[in-house]
């Protein structure tokens, strides 16, 4: 039988190219041989966006981005995350059965608790209704950066949990983290992430892509002198990329002859090469919002109805469904 394999993107900004190759790309690449499902994070959104309109949207934003890279709706069920609203129920059944002090290990939670001390309760149950996405489907694989490790490791602690006090119910999911791109660093250094604004957005104009690659930092270092690929800014984008020119590039940096300069310009064709395709076709989805509408409540419905399936079976192991 297929795998299932399931992945999510939270509507709070524009997505970036962390995004695609942490979480995105592997998606497109594996929904001929897993059954494939991709959803808009809405519920978790809200525990930092508070502006309705906002939240349409972006929501509607993230649907359009996985079409425009080539999610294919006949092979994998795109849907928003409250069309199917078991999961809420599943992560208060979760939420009954770990305690505070696990959940307060957490370093997403950890981190907004440094930061803000008012840290709201969505925050703290985040790792909850997220275990409960991923077990709801049956999830074998889960594509995510490695910042998204300890979630999965959460989300396989509770179905063990759950299958130890109720019985064998759910399937122990894994990451899919890819080693080369555990992490894509942005144009500081710094993990890119939305809320640094290091990114390079997905979409992004030619305008754009130059305005980023030429703030990337770099050394000193003159055009003749011998640099080194592996502490260099610019060149993880070379690696990240992938272009034909990459071997030529590193080259070039171990041999001496190359200036940041240069390297930027090569990064900006090469950026620009890749982005061009995806932005015209994200421009043409974009025309036909209610096509992009009525895949997602088709995919609704497919992942609505797996899920009550579910949720009879845990309902009733877990007491809640009378019948004589
Ligand atoms: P952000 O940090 O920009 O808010 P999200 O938390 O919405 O990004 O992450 C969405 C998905 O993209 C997650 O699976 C996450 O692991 C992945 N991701 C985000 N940033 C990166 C990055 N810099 N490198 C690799 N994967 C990333
Ligand atoms: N926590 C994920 C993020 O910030 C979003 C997410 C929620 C998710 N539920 C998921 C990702 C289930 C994959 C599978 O990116």
């Amino acid at each position: 039988m297929q795998k299932t394999l399931l992945t999510g993107i939270k509507p709070t900004g524009t997505v970036h190219l962390g995004n695609y190759f942490g979480a995105m790309r592997q998606l497109v690449d594996f929904q001929n041989d897993y059954r494939s499902f991709a959803f808009v994070v809405n519920y978790h959104a809200l525990t930092s966006i508070s502006d309705g309109a906002l939240l349409k949207k972006l929501t509607l934003d993230v649907a359009m981005d996985y079409l425009a890279i080539g999610l294919d709706p006949k092979k994998t069920t795109l849907f928003l995350q409250s069309d199917v609203p078991e999961v809420t129920e599943l992560s208060w059944i979760f939420n009954t059965l770990i305690s505070v002090p696990y959940l307060m290990r957490a370093h997403a939670y950890k981190d907004a608790e440094q930061k803000n001390k008012e840290v709201n309760v969505g925050v703290f149950d985040y790792p909850v209704l997220m275990a409960a996405d991923i077990l709801m489907y049956g999830t074998d694989v889960v594509p995510v950066g490695q910042d998204q490790k300890q979630h999965i490791e959460i989300a396989r602690d509770i179905a063990q949990k759950f299958n130890h006090v109720f019985g064998a119910t759910f399937k122990l999911p894994e990451p899919m983290i890819l080693p080369e791109v555990k992490t894509v660093m942005g144009t500081d250094g710094r993990k890119m992430s939305k809320s640094y604004g290091n990114v390079i957005s997905l979409f992004a104009s030619d305008e754009e892509i130059k305005k980023a690659v030429m703030s990337i930092p770099t050394d000193s270092k003159g055009i003749e002198e011998p640099k080194d690929p592996a502490t260099c800014n610019v060149f993880a984008f070379h690696e990240l990329l992938k272009a034909e020119n990459l071997e030529d590039v590193r080259t070039r940096y171990l041999a001496g002859g190359i200036g940041y300069k240069e390297s930027k310009e090569i990064l900006i064709d090469n950026l620009r090469a890749f982005i061009t395709p995806l932005r015209s076709r994200r421009e043409d989805i974009a025309r036909d919002p209610e096509a992009v509408l009525r895949i997602l409540r088709e995919g609704g419905e497919v992942a609505r109805a797996e899920a009550q399936k579910m949720m009879h079976d845990v309902r009733e192991k877990v007491g809640l469904l009378l019948s004589l």
